[in-house]
């Protein structure tokens, strides 16, 4: 399966969320305290296992399969991890972890269609609070969306939701934005 492309050139990935989010995390990663590490190391170690999964394997479902296994299995207070692909205009779903969810995400709607739109990661303390997001799981209290890029061209999200308020934070923006490219890296060479 390959991803279609997008029509509109992304801009550069910046990660959204509340200002008071975004000040909290800065003075966290200033103090370099050994529990602020924590999270750094896990997505270190994450990158790690998953070059050992997609080494040697070309399949693409295959391997986003087992991407969104590893991140459902090793990320704590995570009830829902996994993929939507762009196909012309809409997100459809992909390999994921968790329950049951929605197909189809039109461009601009819910959390990834936003994501998707605007090319960059969007962070959701509240799920509850954010205008027009689409409700595949009641237990979902927050959410974290990294759009995936083959250079310029838009490939999908990466969604991840939670049970607990406030469980991302710009740590887990950059350990996933690093897991996304390591992943994009490995399928350009395979001529997607
Ligand atoms: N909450 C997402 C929909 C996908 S599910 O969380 C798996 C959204 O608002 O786009």
């Amino acid at each position: 399966m390959s991803p279609q492309s997008a029509k509109k050139k992304p801009t550069p990935k910046r990660t959204r969320a509340s200002a008071s989010k975004t000040k909290r995390g800065a003075a966290k990663r200033r103090a370099s305290t050994p529990e602020n590490n924590v999270k750094p190391q896990l997505y270190a170690s994450l990158v790690v296992q998953l070059l050992s999964l997609l080494k040697g394997e070309q399949d693409f479902i295959a391997n986003a399969a087992n991407f969104s296994a590893l991140l459902f299995n090793s990320l704590p207070n995570v009830n829902w991890a996994g993929f939507y692909f762009l196909q012309g205009d809409e997100l459809v779903l992909g390999p994921f972890q968790g329950n049951p969810a929605c197909v189809r995400i039109p461009m601009g709607q819910g959390v990834c269609g936003v994501a998707a739109q605007q090319c960059e990661t969007i962070i959701v303390p509240n799920v509850h609070e954010f205008p027009g997001h689409i409700a595949c799981d009641v237990a979902s209290n927050a959410e974290i969306v990294v759009p995936l890029f083959d250079g310029e061209r838009l490939l999908g999200v990466l969604d991840l939701d939670s049970p607990t308020i406030g469980r991302f934070d710009d740590q887990d923006a950059e350990g996933l934005n690093e897991l996304v490219t390591v992943f994009v890296a490995h399928e350009e060479g395979l001529g997607l």
